[in-house]
Formats: structure tokens, sequence, C-alpha cells
């Protein structure tokens, strides 16, 4: 793999390749959303307006492209992926009581949790609702095995709140469900519908799946490292939800005595500078390198299964955007 990017390349030039079937899903993703209701055409126009990086949707038509068969299927494919991944994010926000995303009031800060809980479940209905407008079934039960997935990891999130003893391996496990797990999905729907080629299926799969793991370090990196107007969102969310991540994990195992008992004491309490105080402490630890040393580990992986695509500007666009997941401040 080439040195990886200081600056983060720029999203729309990667998604050049698919630029077409991109914008017809963003139109899938409006029209499947219409209502008569001008609330919740408010709320869905709210959505819509404030789109994110769109990685998902972009990485299932890039491996498509990168397989050799783009096809209209596709577009619906990319249309639901992102449904499904927005749904995930208004529900998060309640759980983490964020106020930003994407540049703009959470749903839950602007319209309270009760309507949030609701908007979440009305995105993943329509989600399976377009789903099922296809031919297929497969698609429709990959989509739905990875909503349980996804579901499983917030919830053994929540039920590692506060959990100072968590491991690595417990960790990975929930990063994998709540975030590789739908990213693998885009991959492999991605390929599936494009070629009959099960290993390579399964190839691109696995390289999903590392671009997620390095995706979820990098923005658990961000929580603590970040600026909050470049990422858009609220920051600092993982200390005050007692949330371990791979960072903070490193620096409890290894920070010397007094640190680390500084450091706990300051997550067991409830001083509202809490994740500033322990930023600083991590900044000047190993830790924040670990961390950073994993997630580039999980790229430089996914760069080699992309190794078994032709050639191709998609299959160009996939390395670059493996060398976004790292270098993102977004
Ligand atoms: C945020 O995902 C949620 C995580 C899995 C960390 P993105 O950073 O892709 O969010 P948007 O879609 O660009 O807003
Ligand atoms: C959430 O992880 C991942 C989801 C599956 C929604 P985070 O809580 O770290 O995501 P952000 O930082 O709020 O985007
Ligand atoms: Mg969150
Ligand atoms: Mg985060």
């Amino acid at each position: 793999m080439t040195a990886i990017q200081a600056r983060a390349p720029a999203l729309s030039d990667l998604y050049r390749p698919i630029a077409a079937a991109l914008e017809s899903s963003d139109r899938i993703f409006r029209e499947e959303l219409a209502s008569d209701q001008p609330f919740l055409r408010d709320l869905c126009d709210h959505v819509a307006r404030f789109h994110g990086k769109r990685l998902r949707p972009a990485l299932l038509l890039l491996v498509a492209d990168a397989c050799g068969g783009l096809r209209s299927e596709h577009e619906v494919l990319a249309a639901v992926v992102e449904m499904v991944h927005i749904a995930t994010l208004v529900h998060d926000d309640v759980l983490d009581e964020a106020d930003v995303r994407r540049k703009a009031p959470t749903v839950n800060r602007l319209c309270g949790n009760e309507q949030a809980v609701l908007v979440g479940d009305y995105l993943i209905s329509h989600s399976f609702h377009l789903c099922a407008s296809l031919q297929s079934q497969s698609a429709s039960r990959i989509i739905a095995a990875t909503s349980n997935t996804v579901c499983e990891g917030e919830m053994m999130q929540v039920a590692n709140r506060d959990n100072l003893d968590l491991t690595e391996r417990q960790y990975y496990d929930i990063i994998g469900r709540k975030t590789a797990s739908l990213t693998a999905a885009c991959c492999l729907l991605g390929a599936e519908f494009a070629v009959r080629d099960e290993a390579l299926v399964e190839r691109m799969r696995e390289f999903g799946w590392s671009l997620g793991i390095a995706f979820q370090i990098t923005d658990d990196l961000l929580d603590i490292t970040g600026d909050e107007d470049e990422a858009g969102k609220s920051l600092g969310r993982d200390v005050h939800k007692g949330k371990l991540t791979l960072p903070l994990m490193h620096f409890l195992q290894t920070a010397p005595r007094e640190q680390r008992s500084a450091a706990i004491e300051l997550l067991r309490g409830d001083r509202a500078d809490r994740h500033l105080r322990i930023a600083a402490m991590l900044s000047e630890s190993a830790s924040i390198d670990y961390a950073r040393e994993a997630a580039e580990s999980n790229i430089r992986r996914a760069v080699e299964i992309l190794q078994a695509l032709p050639a191709s500007a998609s299959r160009e666009s996939l390395t670059t955007m493996a060398e976004f997941v790292l270098a993102r401040r977004q």
C-alpha cells in the first residue's frame, strides 16, 4: 500500500465512476420516503437534506462496478443500505444524547426522543419495504440479518456501559456487529448482484468487514481527538456514555498506576469536562498511536483483498476510500 495520506482524499473524486448510479439511488431514497403528512415530510426532508458521506451506498456501487456488473438493482440496494444506516444513526443519537449530526441538530434534539425513536423505526421499515421491491429474496435476508447484527452490537455496547474491564476481544465483537457488519453487507450485496463468483463475493465481504473495523476505530479516535465543527457531529460522547474504546482501553492497561487511577476517577465521576481531561491524558500516551496502528493494519488487509479485482477506476476508488477511512476528520 502507498504511504497513508495525511489529508483525506475528496469523496467527489472517489465517487466519479459511480456518480450517475449514486444520483439515481438518492432519487430512489427520496421517493421511498415521500409522505403526504407534512410533519413526516419535514423530517424526511431534514434527513435527506443533511446527507452524510454516503460511504455505504458508494461502497456498494463501487464494488458492483469493480466486479464488472453494476445494475439497476444496485441503485435500489444502495438506497436501502443508506436508509438502514440513517435509522441506526437516529437511534444512536438518542442513546448517546447527541445534539449535532451532519452539521445539523439531531432528530432527538429537534423533536425529542419519542419522535426520534419513531423516525428510526419508520426509516428501518421503509428500508425493508424498498428492499422487498426487488425480485430477489436473498437481498432482504441479508439486509434483515445485518440489521439484527447491528442491533446486537448496539445492545452489547449498552450492556457494557461503564465496564472498565472490557477486553479487546469484546470491543472488536461490538464494533464488528454495530459497524463492520453493515459495510461488509454493502460489499457483499454489491458483488453478489454483479458476478457469479462465490469466492470473489466472499473476498468483497471480507474487504467490507476490515474497512468497517478500521472505520469504527478511526471514529473512536475522532471522538477523542477530533474537532466538532469539522466532524459535524457531537464528540466526546463515548466517555460521557461510559463506552470504552480501543485507545482508552489501551491506556487503562498500560498507563502508570497513578495515571490509571486518575483516569478511572474521571470516568466514574460526573465532571462536565471529563472527556477533555481524558483526551489530554491520552494525547501524551502511546495509546492513540496504538489504536491508529490497529486501524491501519485493517486497512492494509482491506487493500490487499482488492488485488482480487481486475484493475479499474472503481477499484482505484475503493483503494482511495480505504485511505480516506484512515485520514478522515469527519
Ligand atoms: C457514523 O457513520 C456512524 C459510525 C458507524 C461511526 P458515518 O461517519 O459514515 O456517517 P455519515 O453517514 O457520514 O453521517
Ligand atoms: C455508532 O457508533 C455506530 C452505529 C451503528 C450507529 P458511534 O456512536 O461511535 O457513532 P457516532 O460517533 O455517534 O457517529
Ligand atoms: Mg453515537
Ligand atoms: Mg463515534
